[in-house]
């Protein structure tokens, strides 16, 4: 499959980075790698070997309980880095990684980026930057479970989904991903029971359709109002 180095630059930040010879020079170290949906591609835990650019399909990140509960972390979209954690600091990976889509990823290896990147010092500001912007976000995350009830972190939760994923149609706010109840409530922090209650109440009132995996904002005024209420 052909990549095309000006839609890279487009996509990522760390690829805008850098000029015509580097990225071709990246290129020249990348491979292709796809996986089929459902598909574990890190493991908390495991060694870190590549760095990943996702460039087709969604993937979540994902911590275990010994219990064997999960908590998602992210869901990321094409342009994100994936592997960048073990990448810098040598480490396991902190998260494990599974398709959401079917996934096309380009691939580098983790000794030949790293030599990439001491040679090329904007690159690995850019980085930082997408570090930064990950840490932000997560530190949201902390304080969304730490400060708000259910209410309004999952009325977050699905606002934040509905601008990065959401379709506007003339039914609602389409969320273009298939959750099911037990995701979402991986993602809000809570059970699949409560949150099904939740989402209930909600369909009931008007807010949402949920059918199939499907989410759908009927009324995004509403559920921004719950998710200030807290
Ligand atoms: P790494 O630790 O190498 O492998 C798991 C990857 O998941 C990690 O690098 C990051 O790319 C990603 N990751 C881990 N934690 C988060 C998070 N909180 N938000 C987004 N992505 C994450």
């Amino acid at each position: 499959m052909e990549i095309n180095p000006d839609q890279l630059r487009q996509q990522s930040a760390l690829f805008a980075a850098m000029d015509t010879a580097d990225l071709h020079a990246v290129m020249a170290l990348a491979r292709n790698e796809a996986h089929p949906a459902r598909h574990v591609i890190f493991r908390e835990g495991e060694e870190g070997d590549r760095l990943l650019l996702l460039l087709e399909g969604r993937v979540k990140v994902s911590l275990s309980s010994a219990e064997g509960k999960e908590a998602i972390l992210s869901i990321l979209e094409p342009g994100q880095l994936i592997g960048e954690m073990s990448l810098l600091d040598g480490g396991a990976r902190s998260a494990t990684v599974t398709t959401m889509d079917v996934c096309r990823f380009l691939a580098i290896r983790r000794r030949d980026f790293l030599v990439f990147l001491e040679r090329h010092p904007r690159v690995a500001l850019a980085l930082l930057q997408a570090l930064s912007l990950r840490l932000r976000a997560t530190n949201d995350q902390v304080g969304n479970l730490s400060f708000l009830n259910l209410p309004a972190r999952l009325a977050r939760i699905l606002l934040n989904l509905g601008q990065q994923y959401g379709k506007h149609t003339g039914e609602g706010i389409v969320i273009g991903l298939k959750l099911s109840q037990e995701e979402l409530g991986n993602l809000v922090g809570v059970s699949r029971e409560s949150v099904n209650r939740q989402v209930r109440l909600w369909v009931e009132a008007g807010l949402l359709d949920y059918a199939h995996g499907i989410l759908i904002i009927k009324d995004s005024d509403t559920l921004f109002r719950e998710a200030l209420a807290a």
